[in-house]
């Protein structure tokens, strides 16, 4: 049997410790007996940007950074992009299984009957200056809507769990699309129950005074597989401000407004839209060696590549880069590709790229789709932020039931000044 501990030695007093490793992991915890004195805090680990602390146990999300797997409770990403739908696999990932046809009837139907919202949202969205970025209109908006459902707060009813997530699921698609047509100065277009949750996503966005709205079936399905792509990623920067903040039992909607500004970063799910500007300025495929050396000056990031867990090819991007195609088919070629593909060829046969092991992200390739649909460059992150509202309410949720999570609250190693006299104003 491998003895499934570590040996400690502190230089510091001779002291010798016997760690227990659990899962790859040692607890941090344990490193507090080490002291060197009896009124000493304790030794405690130092992880700027928690690069090598896991704060949780999840059964949620696998991710194999190096081997460039991605599984939800299990199933590979491929075949869920193959086979699901972005409900179905939203359903997997806050259930743990995959529905029975009666669990996914009764799934679909609560969430398409949660989709409309108070009209007293509406005024939020008025309130919002015409030119008002609409990922900065989701996040207040989302966090608004606690106020109309103060039952939110009832964070440990299983119940209120439940109504709180059909509610999120189906009013994030209407409050993006409202942010959306509050831009163009459009009327709003009230959700429709008999289509697609992908369907009446374009029919909120893109109805105009047809009486029925008809979906492109290859648009509806690409943007339910991009869904399916964004649902969850473990413990990334926006995960982590849910649990955070679901950590001190503010209601879901609240936790999800700090979520979805977490997201609004163009490190995270800004990246596609700086993505698509970095295209866009590169312009064609002859000023890619100018713009790498850039790049490799450290002038300009590559935006799209690279990423914290994923040192090898993301498999999001793989499928991605196939959806692309089908898209064109009807849309028509969005030209940015061919400098896309490029870029990609050239970095991944660069040794700048292939040392720090960057590759695509999910990011490279979605906002070329996005634009191709027809959505301007600031809803990109909002395209992100809905489908990834399932995966932040499946952590917050596993989150609250773990027993051993409490408020988030890190520690600071403290280099600042010690104690001082207080001099007054006019004595500096
Ligand atoms: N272009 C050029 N160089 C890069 C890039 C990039 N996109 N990403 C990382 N590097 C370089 C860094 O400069 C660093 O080089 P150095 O060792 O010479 O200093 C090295 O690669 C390691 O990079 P880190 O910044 O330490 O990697 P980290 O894991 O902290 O960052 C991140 C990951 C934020 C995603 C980064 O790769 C990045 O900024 N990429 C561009 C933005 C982007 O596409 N974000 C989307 C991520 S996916 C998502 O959120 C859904």
């Amino acid at each position: 049997m491998r003895n499934e501990s570590l040996t400690v030695v502190d230089n510091r007093t001779g002291k010798t410790y016997q760690l227990p490793i659990h899962h790859g992991s040692i607890h941090a915890l344990d490193l507090r007996q080490m002291k060197v004195s009896e009124d000493d805090f304790g030794l405690v680990s130092y992880d700027p940007a928690l690069t090598n602390t896991a704060s949780c146990e999840s059964r949620i999300t696998f991710i194999d950074g190096d081997g460039g797997i991605l599984l939800y409770r299990g199933y590979p990403i491929e075949q869920l992009a193959e086979m699901s739908t972005y409900l179905e696999t939203a359903y997997l990932i806050l259930r743990g299984e995959l529905p029975t046809q009666a669990q996914l009837k009764d799934w679909k139907w609560n969430i398409t009957h949660h989709t409309i919202f108070h009209e007293n949202v509406k005024k939020f969205m008025d309130g919002f200056h015409h030119d008002a970025h609409p990922m900065g209109m989701l996040v207040s908006t989302v966090g608004a809507l606690s106020t109309f459902y103060p039952d939110a707060k009832a964070i440990n009813d299983p119940n209120s769990r439940l109504k709180q997530t059909y509610r999120l699921i189906g009013k994030m698609p209407t409050l993006a699309a409202f942010a959306y047509r509050h831009s163009l100065g459009m009327p709003y277009a009230y959700p429709d129950n008999d289509l697609s949750y992908t369907g009446n996503f374009l029919n909120m966005l893109f109805k105009m005074t047809e009486v029925k709205y008809q979906p492109d079936p290859v648009l509806e399905r690409a943007l339910d597989v991009l869904f399916i792509l964004h649902a969850d990623h473990e413990q990334n920067c926006s995960t982590n401000a849910m649990r955070s903040v679901g950590s001190s039992h503010a209601d879901p909607f609240s936790a999800t407004a700090a979520a979805t500004a977490a997201l609004y970063g163009p490190l995270h799910g800004g990246a596609n839209e700086e993505v698509v500007k970095m295209l866009a300025e590169i312009g064609s495929v002859s000023h890619i060696p100018e713009y790498m050396a850039r790049v490799k000056a450290g002038e300009v990031k590559l935006m799209g590549f690279g990423h914290r867990v994923y040192k090898n090819y993301d498999p999001r991007a793989r499928i991605i880069k196939r959806v692309a195609e089908e898209v064109f088919e009807v849309t028509g070629r969005n030209p940015l590709i061919d400098v896309a593909i490029e870029l990609e060829h050239i970095a991944l046969d660069d040794d700048y790229f292939i040392k720090r092991k960057l590759y695509p992200n999910v990011d490279f390739y979605s906002g070329i789709i996005y634009q191709a649909i027809g959505f301007p460059l600031d809803m990109f992150p909002v395209l992100f932020a809905i489908p990834r509202t399932s995966g932040w309410i499946a952590q917050w949720e596993e989150m609250l039931l773990d027993p051993e999570q409490k408020i988030a609250r890190p520690r600071q190693i403290y280099l600042g000044h010690g104690p001082r006299d207080y001099a007054p104003l006019d004595r500096r």
